[in-house]
Order: structure tokens, then C-alpha cells, then sequence
């Protein structure tokens, strides 16, 4: 194994692929021992990790919390809505006061973009990016392509149809920087409003109809519609959005017959994706998603530790 480069984990958009391959081989190995209920409770031992999440979520920071103890850390998970926060501490007040206290591993999820890499150049620890803005989810994409890899034995050469609110989506973003980096061939598929102008400038195919979108694709990756971050009205309803690129059974025989059907979550049935495709354990992957958000924090949490120990 390569020694990781980077004190941090801000993004997967310059990670080279070495480093991909290494960290989805450890994951690799901790879903093994996941599976056989085995922990490793003194790689993290007296290390402490915080998770500080600014925007809510249910996978990510259980899943943190639940790699940090496999590990053997000590984790607190603060609660912004509850902190000083709310007498307008700001963030950077807010690290400095967490890094006083030894943190070695800082989780960060925040609503805008880049906060967890300017909290990286203040603080010692090492900054995790739980999901900024719409700039990237890099965890998020690890766990996909872990679960790809598993599914469909490779990366390379594969078709990936990233569909729907790609504009606004940082799950996008660091999938298409990942699948690039595998070699995947990655189209994003979407209505034009909905569709980042730099799209094709990041090497992808742009596709706006569901049809040639999913055409022999051997993965379906669906997207929720992130109506908390759009500032008009880029969709005409729910209704017409489901029409047109909500994933069911009959779009879904568009791409290849063993194609798999993901979605990061949480989900909006019936918007972006129909109950019968995202329940179907024929096709769906999403809850195998979940189960590899664990084994994939755990190899970035005992990764950048590592680092930790040789830059001590
Ligand atoms: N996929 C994801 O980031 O889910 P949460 O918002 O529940 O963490």
C-alpha cells in the first residue's frame, strides 16, 4: 500500500488513481470483517474524532460514528443546533475551540462550499469533507464505486448514468471526478436546467432524455432532487419531473438487463425514483450503499490516521 499523500480528505478531484485503488482495497477488506461481526478496536485507540455536521443527515454521520468505533476511537458527535453556535460563534471560532481540545479526526459537513478545507488550514487535525455545498461528497463516492467494484467486478470501461439534479448535487461532482479517474465512461442525464454548464468541460456525455441517457448502461445512478438548494423554479412539479426522468420499470429496461439501480439517499419516492425499481433486490443496490458507507469511512478513518502517526 502506497502511504497516503494528503493530511486531509477535502475532495475526490485531484486524488490520484493509486490512491483510489488503495482506499477501495482497504474498504474492501473492513466490509469483509464487517460482514464477519470482527472489529479492530485498537487501530484508532486514543485518537478522538468529531463529527460536526452544519446540515443534517442520517447515513454519513451514523456511518462515521459506527467506523470510528469499530476502530476503537472516541467519538462525539456534536450537535451545531445545540452548540455556540446559535450565540454566533463562528466556524472558525468553532475549530479553533475543538482543535484546543486534541481532536485528531474532524468530520465536516456544511451547507457551503469549501468550508471544510478552509477549517483544514486552521486546525491540526485531520479534516474529513462529509458533504460541502454542492462542491463534492468525496466519502459518498468511495462507498459508490466500492459498491460498483463489488457488483460488477471492475471500474474501467463501465457505462455510469448519473441522472437527474446533477446541477446541485456534490454526490455528482465527486462521482464523476472518481469514475474519471477508474476510467468508467460517466454520462450525467437531466434536464438542461438541471445540468451544470461545466459538464462536458469535466468529460462526460450530457444527455437530457432518459432514453439515450440509459441506453447499455450497466449502471443507473439516480439523484433526489435538492429542492432546499434551487432559487427558482427549475422544474415545472414533482409530477412532470417523474414523467420525464423518474426511474421505473420501463426506463430502467433501457439500459443493459443487469443493470443496478443506486441512489446516495435520501430518497424522494415517486419524484426522482418509483418504489417498484428502488425495492426491486433484483436491481437495487441502494442498501448495499449504506453497508459500504461504513467499510469505506473506516479505511479513509484509518488511512489519514496513519498519516497522523507519521507526521507525529
Ligand atoms: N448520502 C448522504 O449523504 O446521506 P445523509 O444526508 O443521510 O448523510
Amino acid at each position: 500500500m502506497y502511504p497516503f499523500p494528503h493530511r486531509h480528505l477535502l475532495a475526490i478531484e485531484g486524488l490520484e488513481q493509486p490512491y483510489i485503488a488503495d482506499l477501495l482495497d482497504l474498504a474492501e477488506s473492513y466490509a469483509l470483517l464487517n460482514r464477519q461481526g470482527k472489529t479492530q478496536r485498537d487501530l484508532l485507540k486514543g485518537r478522538t474524532l468529531i463529527n460536526l455536521f452544519f446540515e443534517d443527515s442520517t447515513r454519513t454521520r451514523t456511518s462515521f460514528e459506527l467506523a470510528g468505533k469499530r476502530l476503537g476511537a472516541d467519538i462525539v458527535n456534536m450537535s451545531v443546533s445545540t452548540s455556540s453556535v446559535n450565540k454566533g460563534e463562528t466556524l472558525l471560532d468553532t475549530a479553533a475551540t475543538l482543535n484546543a481540545m486534541q481532536t485528531d479526526l474532524l468530520v465536516v459537513r456544511h451547507g457551503i462550499s469549501g468550508a471544510p478545507a478552509l477549517l483544514a488550514q486552521k486546525v491540526d487535525a485531520a479534516v474529513i469533507n462529509a458533504g460541502d455545498g454542492t462542491h463534492e461528497h468525496p466519502t459518498q463516492a468511495l462507498l459508490d464505486a466500492l459498491t460498483i467494484r463489488r457488483r460488477k467486478g471492475r471500474l474501467e470501461g463501465l457505462t455510469v448514468a448519473i441522472c437527474g439534479d446533477v446541477l446541485h448535487s456534490r454526490v455528482a461532482r465527486s462521482n464523476i471526478h472518481l469514475l474519471l479517474a477508474m476510467n468508467s465512461r460517466v454520462r450525467v442525464v437531466g434536464p438542461p436546467t438541471l445540468i451544470p454548464a461545466e459538464a462536458a468541460r469535466l468529460g462526460v456525455e450530457v444527455h437530457h432524455h432518459m432514453k439515450t441517457g440509459l441506453k447499455d448502461a450497466d449502471v443507473v445512478m439516480m439523484l433526489r432532487l435538492q429542492k432546499e438548494r434551487m432559487t427558482g423554479g427549475l422544474v415545472p412539479s414533482a409530477r412532470e419531473f417523474f414523467r420525464f426522468y423518474g426511474l421505473d420499470a420501463e426506463k430502467l429496461a433501457w439500459a443493459k438487463p443487469d443493470a443496478i439501480v443506486m441512489h446516495p439517499g435520501p430518497m424522494n419516492r415517486g419524484v426522482e425514483i418509483d418504489s417498484a425499481v428502488a425495492d426491486d433486490p433484483a436491481r437495487s443496490v441502494i442498501g448495499e450503499q449504506v453497508e459500504m458507507g461504513v467499510a469505506v469511512r473506516m479505511a479513509v478513518l484509518d488511512t489519514l490516521a496513519r498519516g497522523l502517526r507519521r507526521n507525529a
